[in-house]
């Protein structure tokens, strides 16, 4: 069984539109934790899906805000972001081919990724965009 994973103020990043997302995200992954121990094909293949979708638009969305911006550790986010959806469709794939797919690994590497790319790599972008608008509001 995997615990789920429960929001906390800390993974605030500053932006109620990314920490939504972001609780959206966790709640994919929760349900997923969930299906460990259920293993309903249908809902396995729907949230592999669901995830896969909802990655690419929420990670668009952070990229977006940030090239935007001109961050200059964009390409490391973006690669981060890659390597996360690259993961997701490959085991979506293995899972289409009706391979055995060890769910409980994937639940639990995406739990460690989403927070450690929350709590390390959102709030270091989302402080450096802060202090970039700040900056350029006051003429710096
Ligand atoms: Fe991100």
């Amino acid at each position: 069984m995997v615990q789920h994973l429960v929001w906390s103020e800390e993974f605030s990043v500053g932006s109620e539109d990314i920490d939504s997302q972001h609780q959206k995200l966790i709640s994919l992954i929760n349900w997923l934790s969930t299906e460990v121990t259920h293993k309903t094909p249908g809902t396995i293949e729907h949230l592999l899906n669901s995830l896969a979708h909802y990655t690419v638009y929420h990670f668009g969305y952070e990229e977006e805000l940030f090239r935007k911006a001109g961050y200059p550790d964009a390409k490391q986010h973006q690669q981060e972001h890659t390597a996360f959806i690259d993961r997701i469709l490959v085991i979506r794939e293995r899972f289409e081919q009706g391979s055995e797919v060890d769910l409980e690994a994937l639940a639990v590497y995406l739990q460690q990724w989403v927070v450690r790319h929350i709590c390390i790599s959102d709030q270091k972008m989302m402080a450096w965009l802060r202090n970039n608008a700040c900056n350029e509001a006051r003429g710096a």
